[in-house]
């Protein structure tokens, strides 16, 4: 019987769901790999914690050293997170020949490309399904899966903490803090969980997903991220009213000048929307081939074992790799060839808006507003007023028509500074 043997760095949310995995499910994954899985070593950082019934004492350490320079160890697994150290744990391990699974989509959206390198000339694997969409097999269904079509968009919702938030202030009317409380309790956010709420860790993701199905190589600055922490209850209840729910979306589009539409934001989409049913911490990722045409995978993209199933799936391909000594058998991965993409300015974009305006209530600010708007070419699709008002502000909320981003922008920007207007305009995007 063959067998390979990891080194596994981190042993938290993660790594205790992958432990948990390769010994529950030990028999059909060696019978399925063709061989065994030796944990070998296992590195974490604090000494005082409990790492779960699935570790011996022997396994866990905790320096990384050890583990990186140990010429027993086949196959680094990555599951701290973070940009470093990982990024130089990662960097060592392929260096010295060895293959490496990764959770880690920070790390593979900032370096992916100079690690995809590197692992190309070392003849050894890199391995990421667990970057994106949690447990969901998206990476595999892009490199493998439909290799032989074109992708023409993939849109979808990526970050399982932002789903859980929305979803939980939707349907349970829970406020914003305690459903973020929930979700980091679950396991789903990220260590510092505003890269969930502000939309960085969707950002990596799309930087991914951009790279998988269209060669972009990652170019973080120019992409749009805009998080679920500037919805307020209000909007989702005007949202809910016009018949829209709103979700943390993830949207990549190759337009027909070539640039592409790469976009994270919080968005309204119509009830019979397919993603307007993907709750809670489950993700989903709509993809469109020339060929193919829709194609719609969903499941869990956050916690211990959906994500175990991702990175063990990913162990288990690099041994069989090793196996029939093919490690690095796919040379000219997306990310070693691909290229900086030329990305639509955001002032560019073209589509419905919803927006709130917070105002007193006087004669004439209807008006004002709907000239603001239709000076900048923004027509009002419908509008209501709620609010009765002496000293309160009122809520005008209406919906466009399509319109040039980079015009609704400035025409807000004048309504901001109009005497009656109380708070800043609120505008997101309705992706129909
Ligand atoms: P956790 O914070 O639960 O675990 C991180 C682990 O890394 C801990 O065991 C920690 O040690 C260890 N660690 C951190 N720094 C070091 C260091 N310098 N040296 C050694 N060990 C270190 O994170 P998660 O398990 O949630 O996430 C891990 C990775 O997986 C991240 O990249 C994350 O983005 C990704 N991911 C997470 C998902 C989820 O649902 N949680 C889903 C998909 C991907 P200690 O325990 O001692 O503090
Ligand atoms: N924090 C991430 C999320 C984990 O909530 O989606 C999965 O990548």
């Amino acid at each position: 019987v063959s067998k390979i043997r990891i080194g596994m760095i981190g042993c938290g949310v993660v790594g205790q769901g992958v432990l948990r995995l390769l010994h529950e499910n030990a028999k059909s994954i060696e019978a399925r790999l063709g061989g065994s899985i030796e944990v070998r070593r296992v590195v974490a950082r604090d000494r005082g914690k409990s790492r779960g019934p699935h570790l011996r004492d022997a396994q866990l350490g905790f320096d990384p050293e050890a583990l990186l320079t140990d010429p027993e160890i086949d196959v680094v697994v990555e599951v701290m997170g973070g940009l470093e150290p990982a990024g130089a744990f990662v960097q060592r391990a392929l260096t010295a020949g060895k293959s490496v699974v990764t959770a880690n989509k920070a790390l593979i959206a900032d370096r992916g490309h100079a690690l995809m390198e590197l692992a190309e000339r070392r003849g050894a694997d890199l391995y990421f399904e667990a970057a994106v969409a949690g447990g969901i097999p998206v990476i595999r269904v892009l490199r493998e899966a439909l290799v032989s079509d074109r992708i023409v968009a993939v849109r979808g919702i990526v970050n399982g903490t932002s789903n859980y938030i929305l979803s939980q202030m939707q349907e349970q009317g829970l406020a914003f803090e305690v459903a973020l409380k929930q979700a980091q309790q679950a396991g789903y956010a990220e260590a510092d969980p505003t890269l969930d709420v502000g939309g960085g860790d969707a950002a990596h993701k799309l930087t991914i997903l951009a790279t998988m199905a269209f060669g972009a190589r990652g170019e973080l600055q120019s992409l749009t991220t805009e998080g679920i922490d500037t919805v307020d209850a209000a909007d989702i209840e005007f949202a809910r009213r016009y018949g829209y729910v709103i979700k943390p979306l993830a949207v990549a589009r190759a337009l027909p000048s070539g640039a592409l539409d790469l976009r994270v934001h919080p968005a309204l989409v119509t009830k019979d929307d397919p993603l307007a049913h993907i709750n809670g911490a489950l993700n989903a990722v709509h993809i469109e081939g020339a060929a193919l045409g829709p194609c719609l995978l969903s499941g869990l993209g956050a916690g211990a074992l959906p994500t175990a199933v991702s990175v063990v799936s990913d162990i288990v391909d690099v041994g069989r790799n090793l196996f029939a000594q093919a490690s690095g058998r796919v040379a000219g991965s997306p990310f070693s060839t691909g290229r900086a993409p030329s990305i639509q300015p955001i002032a560019d974009y073209r589509g419905r808006y919803y927006l709130r305006f917070s105002v007193r209530d006087q004669r004439g600010v209807l008006g004002k507003l709907a000239t603001a708007l239709g000076e900048r070419d923004v027509s009002i699709e419908q509008m209501v007023q709620e609010g009765h008002g002496k000293d309160q502000p009122v809520s005008v909320v209406l919906l466009t028509h399509p319109a040039r981003e980079g015009d609704l922008r400035a025409a807000l920007a004048e309504i901001d500074k109009l005497s009656f207007v109380v708070e800043p305009a609120r505008a997101l995007r309705i992706e129909a």
